[in-house]
């Protein structure tokens, strides 16, 4: 366990050794059993987080809020657009001063090519810890809380096939960050890999090169296939969703005429069976409904994506409590 990680910035899990995470997935099922006992755990009294959204959110702002009430302190939620920065205050800028004001600053900023370099030129300025809540690259609190949910039901994560597929959606381009750290930390806990995607749907060359070199050390694999039926077959874990064809177009009419090329991308009841019979269904959310995945499979029995939702929340926490205290 580490007991040094005040200040730090969680910008990608790839930055945090794998004791640290193991240190962060400890304290968070260590709170997780608190709350659930009622036991009052004020370990951030008087602390407060500044959350910076430059994109809409559900889940992230709600768990992060209510994270830092249940620790004792206050979250500030700050909507970009009401703020001075369309009229000039700079990344560097924002850093230095919400770091004067705040004890941790969270961001999402999920514009592609800006997003992550303006959570790291915030991070650059601030002397209070940033952690992101979801860039154009990564989106590491989600995929703490994949983790955590996969340990509960799967008790060792080690040896199972995890299948990081792509899924057609209608709604629109969602950002690559979550297949980009999945492949990142999953083959860091002894899962074996599928990434699964038409063409046009390729992730970023240097996140499966580090995704690559990963797998390598740690005795795993990562498989690239196009065919999503393959990629479920006897998998144990299944993770099916849309993602933006961003590397292939920056044009949106034809983003959505290449994604309707393959509308049978779809989590069925059918797709389901080919997997193992106790394989279970996850999903970051928002979803989109019959679409992206039939009502049947996000509502069955192997679907856990509200424990994973839930799991934000304890893996937030920890993280908030080693870095800002
Ligand atoms: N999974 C997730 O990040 O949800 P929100 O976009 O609603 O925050």
């Amino acid at each position: 366990m580490k007991s040094d990680l005040r200040g730090r910035h969680m910008i990608t899990t790839q930055e945090w050794t794998k004791e640290e995470i193991e240190t962060v997935l400890d304290v968070a099922f260590d709170l997780k059993r608190k709350r659930a006992v009622g036991e009052p755990h004020p370990l951030l009294r008087d602390k407060v987080l500044a959350m910076l959204f430059f994109f809409t959110s559900t889940r992230t702002r709600a768990s992060f809020e209510a994270g830092m009430a249940q620790l004792g302190g206050h979250a500030a939620f700050i909507e970009s657009g009401t703020t001075q920065i369309a009229h000039g205050d700079t990344a560097c800028e924002i850093g230095k001063i919400l770091g004067r004001y705040y004890d941790g600053i969270a961001i999402r900023q999920c514009d592609w090519k800006a997003g992550n370099s303006y959570i790291r030129d915030v991070a650059a300025a601030s002397r209070a810890p940033v952690l992101n809540m979801q860039c154009d690259i990564y989106h590491p609190f989600q995929i703490l809380a994949d983790l955590m949910t996969i340990m509960e039901k799967k008790a060792d994560p080690r040896g199972k096939t995890i299948v990081v597929s792509w899924a057609y959606a209608a709604s629109y381009q969602k950002p690559i960050s979550v297949p980009q750290s999945l492949i990142l930390l999953m083959t860091r806990f002894g899962m074996n890999v599928r990434l699964v995607h038409p063409p046009e749907y390729s992730l970023m060359p240097d996140i499966i090169e580090q995704a690559k070199e990963n797998a390598r050390r740690n005795g795993v694999s990562l498989e690239i296939m196009n065919d999503m039926d393959a990629g479920f077959r006897d998998a144990d874990i299944v993770y099916p969703k849309s993602w933006g064809c961003l590397l292939s177009t920056g044009d949106l009419d034809e983003s959505a005429r290449i994604g309707r090329k393959y509308q049978h991308w779809i989590t069925d009841e059918r797709r389901m069976s080919l997997a193992k019979t106790d394989a279970i269904y996850m999903h970051c959310l928002p979803a989109d409904r019959n679409v992206e995945v039939a009502d049947a499979v996000i509502d069955g029995p192997q679907s856990v994506v509200y424990d994973e939702a839930e799991n934000r929340l304890h893996v937030q926490k920890a993280v908030m409590a080693l870095t800002m205290r």
